[in-house]
């Protein structure tokens, strides 16, 4: 018989490294459902919680006074377990005897790997990208980026003064997995003099070309914004001091990327992904990610999203080299 088939009841978790602004989509996915009239199971720990059932009901109050808060409240995981097909099968049990229809996840392309084997198992997973490095191919920007870029901009004022006042040299890596884009961006917002990452090619005598000429110049200080991407942080300080005899400085920003409250853009953003993923789910779409493209929410196929590669932008890396000469 034909009819329609509402969905009553979906899950949310957050899987991966965590990003600021989880918080407001899991808010939002929440709210989203309530509102209706959809139950929403939280999941906690990812996937990992999935397979041992750590699973409860989700009320107005469960997401109240976190959307400032970093973090995720559902807490997160990385689960080995999850990519195995014993692992998944303890999954698809448990949202089976949890009647969970349809689930979003937030995290980044290893979550979604995870999404996409799911929504092949016949459950609708929308995707909804978490994640600090921006390392998604079909969408401009991921939930948490902003804040992490904001959050290096900040640190990157405080080297800077102490940089000036030694008129010395600072390596500062940033995170990004594989991708650029935080050091791409906190390198054109901070004024680095050169920024480093894996997908470009850097010449190591061009560097100190430019540290010498600075020097010669006048300048106080010099900015290397490097991502992590590169491996390169340390390497590259031996080798500044082994051409040129400066003695540069290198700070691993590390986790504190990761935390804090997020920024507007950021929870507006997840607020905007974590409804449209209830909305997607009510239509009973699955294996579909969330993104912005051009500053619009988009939503497309999640193999057509694993099968592509990320573009850098090549002409804001250009960009950061004109505006340091
Ligand atoms: P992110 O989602 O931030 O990229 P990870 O790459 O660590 O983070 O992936 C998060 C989790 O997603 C993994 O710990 C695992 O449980 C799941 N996952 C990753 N890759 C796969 C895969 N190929 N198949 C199934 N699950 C996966
Ligand atoms: O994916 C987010 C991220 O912070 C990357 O930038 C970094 O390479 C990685 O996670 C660190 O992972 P872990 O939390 O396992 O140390």
């Amino acid at each position: 018989m034909g009819g329609e088939r509402l969905v009553k009841r979906i899950g949310v978790l957050t899987s991966g490294g965590d990003a600021p602004g989880m918080n407001a989509a899991i808010r939002a996915v929440v709210r989203a459902g309530i509102y209706n009239n959809i139950e929403v199971m939280g999941i906690e720990r990812g996937y990992a919680g999935l397979i041992n059932g750590e699973i409860k009901e989700m009320n107005l109050s469960s997401v109240g006074d976190s959307i400032h808060r970093g973090g995720t409240i559902l807490k997160t995981a990385r689960c080995e377990e999850f990519k195995t097909d014993e692992g998944r099968n303890k999954a698809l049990n448990v949202l089976n005897i949890f009647g969970i229809e349809g689930l979003g996840v937030i995290g980044g392309d290893g979550s979604f790997n995870g999404a996409q084997k799911l929504s092949h198992e016949g459950i609708k997973t929308i995707g909804i990208p978490g994640t600090i490095d921006n390392d998604l191919s079909y969408t401009d920007y991921t939930i948490g980026f902003d804040t992490a870029v904001n959050t290096v901009l900040d640190v990157v004022s405080k080297i800077r003064d102490s940089s000036i006042s030694h008129e010395r040299t600072s390596i500062i890596e940033v995170m990004g997995r594989h991708c650029g884009d935080i050091a791409l961006y906190a390198g054109l917002a901070g004024g680095a003099e050169s920024v480093l990452v894996p997908e470009e090619k850097f010449d190591i005598d061009n560097i100190c070309e430019k540290l010498i000429q600075g020097k010669v110049r006048g300048k106080l200080h010099h900015i290397i914004m490097l991502a992590e991407g590169t491996g390169y942080a340390f390497e590259l300080k031996k080798k500044i001091l082994e051409k040129t005899g400066i003695e540069a400085r290198v700070t691993v920003l590390g986790y504190i990327q990761r935390g804090g409250s997020s920024t507007a853009i950021d929870r507006i953003l997840a607020s905007k992904m974590g409804a449209k993923a209830v909305e997607l789910l009510m239509e009973e779409k699955s294996g579909r990610v969330i993104g912005i493209k051009n500053n619009q929410l988009i939503d497309l196929d999640i193999d057509e999203d694993l099968s592509k590669e990320r573009e850098f932008d090549k002409r804001m890396y250009e960009l950061t080299k004109i505006l340091s000469i």
